[in-house]
């Protein structure tokens, strides 16, 4: 699978870097709205072609695929004309700023039967998987609780995109949006109580957030997020015959299933030090077996994702006095 690059920013770094572990994907061109931008990220991935237009990316002929790792605000418009030119997507998380953008998106996939992926790596790790099917296998028993955090400090000064609602700044939809990709997949459904709230910054974007889900056999989740705190990334899931703890969820790389005292049962290990590998290699996978989704991050846990992140926003929020 040949693959061209939007936006070589921080992340794009670490996705061209990943790309390398995974047999037969190859980063074939990369775009910036800046051409030394462009030229010095080729350079430095040895990428053939480097283009200062987005554009040149979807109407490249040999590329197969593209992978939108721009600003938020701008996943949309990039994505859309990239389905719309034949070509498979792999976009970074959240895949638009809002659910409208969402669900038209998903349709135009649909519409022209195109793969669409949101990089929700977290939705591909083995241990996350791992722990969704020790649920649905009943080996926790019915599901009581669930908490998980997702919060560090970023200095404002520093922030640039973070810290601009017009450029989908914001903790909800920078971090928040993992903690809702893990209750959903935790719980396998959507909510059917949403309670939150959400502290609003100087700059005019969520700083600080938390949501309390409630689900149809009463199972609560609570979720916290945030850029202007350090806090550790742990979540755990506790039911009526046991629990299951991980560390650092959104990156999981060891998963502990344990009995109701909190002794450990099972245990599930990731050998792979980058999870962006398991992402790549689902989204390649789909590609090469014809599919429009990828596995883990299906076009429903994305369209879950944006409807709870809007019913969130809509919830509370205070501003910073
Ligand atoms: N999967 C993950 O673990 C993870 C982690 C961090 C971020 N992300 C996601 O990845 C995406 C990019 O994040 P990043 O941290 O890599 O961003 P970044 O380095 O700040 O910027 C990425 C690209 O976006 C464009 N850009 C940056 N600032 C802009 C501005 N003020 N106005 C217009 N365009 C601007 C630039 O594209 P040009 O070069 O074309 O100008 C830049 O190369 C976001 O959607 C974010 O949520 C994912």
């Amino acid at each position: 699978m040949k693959i061209g690059i939007i936006g070589p920013g921080k992340i794009a770094e670490r996705f061209a870097n990943a790309c390398r572990s995974v047999e037969n994907v190859t980063v074939y061109a990369v775009a910036s709205s800046n051409r030394e931008r462009a030229k010095r990220f080729a350079d430095k991935h040895q990428i053939p072609h480097a283009f200062d237009r987005y554009e040149a990316v979807w109407q490249m002929q040999e590329l197969d695929a593209v992978y939108i790792a721009s600003i938020n605000s701008q996943h949309y418009a990039a994505a859309k004309a990239c389905l719309e030119a034949g070509k498979a997507v792999l976009c970074e998380k959240p895949m638009c700023v809002n659910l409208a953008q969402t669900k038209a998106l998903l349709d135009t996939a649909r519409q022209r039967g195109v793969l669409l992926m949101e990089a929700m790596w977290t939705a591909t790790l083995p241990c996350i998987q791992q722990a969704a099917e020790w649920i649905r296998a009943g080996r926790i028993g019915a599901v009581s609780f669930l908490d998980c955090c997702f919060s560090f400090f970023y200095p404002k000064e520093e922030g640039g995109r973070l810290f601009v609602p017009q450029l989908g700044g914001g903790s909800l939809l920078d971090v928040g949006v993992y903690c809702m990709a893990f209750s959903l997949l935790m719980m396998g459904e959507r909510p059917t109580s949403v309670k939150s709230c959400l502290q609003i910054g100087d700059t005019g974007v969520d700083e600080m957030g938390a949501a309390l889900l409630q689900f149809e056999a009463g199972a609560v989740a609570s979720c916290s997020f945030g850029v202007q705190g350090e806090a550790p990334a742990d979540a755990h899931i506790y039911g009526s015959q046991g629990q299951i703890r991980m560390k650092e969820f959104y990156c999981c790389r060891r998963v502990e299933l344990c009995d109701t005292a909190g002794q450990v049962v099972e245990v599930l290990e990731d050998s792979e030090e980058d999870g962006f590998v398991h992402e790549i290699r689902a989204f390649a996978h789909a590609f090469d077996t014809g599919k429009q989704e990828a596995k883990g991050a299906s076009h429903q846990l994305t369209l879950d994702c944006a409807w709870l992140m809007e019913e969130i926003a809509r919830g509370g929020a205070n501003r910073s006095r």
